[in-house]
């Protein structure tokens, strides 16, 4: 008797956790997590090292050309990182920076067009947990399971400036409270595929709940969508 294995979509706001329960899922479903998030964080690396202006369409199509983005597994921790032509940048796209501009690159047709087949390819054989904004809408609309999660947004600014601290602590509350608003707006307000809960998304609220406490919930929900499937 072999489980079958379903796919597992996670969507939401920045910063309310969908990456710290992805993963936990994904560990002990043995199933490969995949941080959407990052691939538009690493393209968006890409255009501002290479001076690229994503509003001209052909500009942005050549550049995707020269793009080689990959999910390699760290085997000192076991958790996948994202890797852009050959080079580990899982810690810079995690810069102010990136989240400054990442909204806006997030918003091209062409990088979602190329970064949406990507995903789908990833989740052609199922047991995959991924997070993002519009995986349970418009990657894997069929997903047999699709969490959608959202906090209040002082506790979500709390999260990130503690996150963003760590590296920089010269970074204050105002700005980390402005880029979050800011990328919140434009994520669920672009044209294309803007972040909205998909209508049969299961919705966890976890302003306050322990990390214990959303993993129990998320694994009942695991639990009957793969007796469903
Ligand atoms: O999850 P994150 O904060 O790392 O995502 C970075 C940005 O990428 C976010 O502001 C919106 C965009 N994004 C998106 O448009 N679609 C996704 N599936 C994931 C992220």
């Amino acid at each position: 008797y072999v489980m079958k294995k379903i796919i597992i979509t996670i969507d939401g706001w920045s910063s309310c956790g969908k990456s710290t329960l992805a993963k936990q899922l994904a560990r002990e479903l043995h199933y490969v997590y995949i941080d959407s998030g990052a691939m538009y964080r690493a393209i968006t690396l890409y255009f501002l090292r290479h001076h690229i202006d994503w509003t001209i369409p052909a500009a942005v199509h050549e550049a995707l050309q020269h793009i080689k983005l990959e999910f390699i597994t760290n085997h000192k921790n076991g958790q996948t990182e994202m890797w852009l032509n050959g080079e580990n940048v899982e810690y810079v796209i995690r810069d102010l920076v990136i989240a400054e501009k990442v909204s806006e690159v997030a918003a091209v047709k062409e990088v979602r067009e190329y970064a949406v087949a990507k995903q789908q390819e990833m989740g052609r054989k199922k047991g995959i947990v991924m997070d993002g904004r519009d995986i349970g809408t418009v990657v894997f609309p069929h997903a047999e399971l699709k969490i959608f999660m959202t906090a209040d947004e002082k506790v979500r600014v709390q999260r990130r400036y503690k996150e963003l601290y760590e590296k920089n602590p010269n970074i204050t509350l105002e700005e980390v409270k402005q880029n979050l608003e800011h990328r919140d707006y434009i994520d669920s307000h672009r044209a294309i595929s803007p972040l909205r809960q998909a209508e049969d998304a299961l919705v966890l609220d976890n302003s306050h709940l322990t990390m214990k406490q959303q993993l129990e919930i998320a694994e009942g929900w695991v639990k009957e969508a793969i007796v469903k499937a």
